[in-house]
């Protein structure tokens, strides 16, 4: 089978197209090389397992200059920072709702199955239970509402950009492909793991804690660290996307499919587990009273959809998923960890934090 991966020369299109790979497949990329994201983009073409095709997804002409041969589609390609999105709306909204409209388009013309990555920040803050209201979304009713995990057909309640982007290209992926070929969309949760881009201050808290672990700073964390995250281990998303890709739902019903661990961690115990990885002593944690626009307190994935299909549960847990990705990463090249307070000064700057 040969396998169009968008964004493969990423982080999680490397590991699924080595996956896909070693299965016997072929793969085919379609990426931009974006310097934010790649900062050696010859390596990353020789690292991925196929054909790189350098090109925009939310640019037709691109998906025209394809191949044939292609027998399914994985459309990972999109921009990811949740900060970044705040005031760089046009362009978050061309790559990732035009270009998975155009991805869509594209498996429908071709009669191709599609995968779709979106992403949990369409739940936005989420699920809430509490005794007295019951179940909420998208944020605390009361202070006895306690946060629980989310699951696929729940509203969708974002609260960034980023977030608005990926829920609207949700709806642009069912219009233009489900009624005519198979259509799985996966949300991830927070996906960890060596490959990480570790040059780009818009990744996430593992790659900033990374830094600031090399440089022998404190960890900041944001607020009072009581927030959680899902930590998803990069191998097992793979792993479900390369069911997905077996298992394909009948046209005209598409699929959703939450990922996560399924556990809550909070992220002092994030921070710790960072620290656990480290070869080096760390002075700890410090406590920075910040607030970005656009973050969200509580994050969780509901699984028993997963379960009730028989899909591949998830084998990592977040503690070592963190200490190993810290191992592994020690020694790659990377930003300094004033890259990541650089883009923390540009979102204050621009009025988006609190
Ligand atoms: C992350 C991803 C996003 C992805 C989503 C779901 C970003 C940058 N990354 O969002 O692409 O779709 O998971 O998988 O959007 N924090 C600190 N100290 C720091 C940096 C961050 O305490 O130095 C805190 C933040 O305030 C937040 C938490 O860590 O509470 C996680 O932040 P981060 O990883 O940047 O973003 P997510 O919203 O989890």
């Amino acid at each position: 089978m040969t396998v169009l991966v968008t964004g493969g020369a990423g982080f999680i299109g490397q590991h699924l197209a080595r996956r896909l790979v070693a299965a016997g497949a072929d793969v085919l990329a379609l990426d931009l090389l974006l310097p934010q994201v790649h900062a050696d983009p010859d390596r990353a073409v020789e690292a991925f397992p196929g054909r790189v095709a350098v090109g925009d997804v939310a640019d037709e002409a691109a998906w025209g200059d394809l191949p044939g041969g292609i027998e399914a589609v994985v459309h990972l390609a999109a921009e990811t920072g949740t900060g970044q999105s705040m005031y760089e709306v046009e362009r978050y909204h061309r790559v990732n709702v035009e270009g998975t409209r155009l991805a869509a388009g594209f498996a429908a013309a071709r009669g191709l199955p599609l995968l779709s990555l979106s992403s949990r920040a369409v739940y936005g803050e989420g699920r809430y239970g509490c005794p007295e209201h019951g179940t909420t979304f998208g944020g605390r009713c009361c202070g006895r509402a306690a946060p629980a995990a989310s699951r696929e057909d729940d509203p969708h309640h974002p609260v960034s950009v980023y977030g608005e982007t990926k829920s609207l290209a949700e709806a642009a992926a069912v219009e233009a492909a489900a009624g005519a070929v198979p259509l799985t969309v996966v949300r991830p949760q927070n996906v960890v793991g060596p490959g990480q881009a570790l040059h780009n201050p818009y990744t996430g808290v593992l790659a900033a804690f990374l830094a600031m672990l090399r440089e022998g700073r404190a960890l900041t964390v944001y607020g009072d660290g009581h927030q959680t995250r899902d930590l998803v281990h990069v191998s097992d998303l793979v792993a479900l996307l390369a069911w997905a890709l077996e298992h394909q739902p009948p046209p005209g019903e598409p699929r959703i499919l939450n990922c996560g661990s399924g556990v809550r961690t909070t992220l002092v115990e994030l921070a710790e587990a960072a620290i656990s990885g480290a070869p080096v002593r760390s002075p700890g944690v410090t406590h920075v009273d910040v607030h970005r626009a656009g973050d969200i307190d509580h994050a969780c994935a509901d699984l028993d959809r997963l379960r009730e299909l028989g899909a591949p549960e998830p084998r990592w847990g977040a503690h070592d998923a963190v200490a190993d990705f810290i191992r592994r990463s020690w020694d790659r090249p990377g930003a300094g960890a004033a890259a990541w307070d650089a883009a923390l000064d540009e979102l204050a700057r621009r009025g988006l934090t609190s």
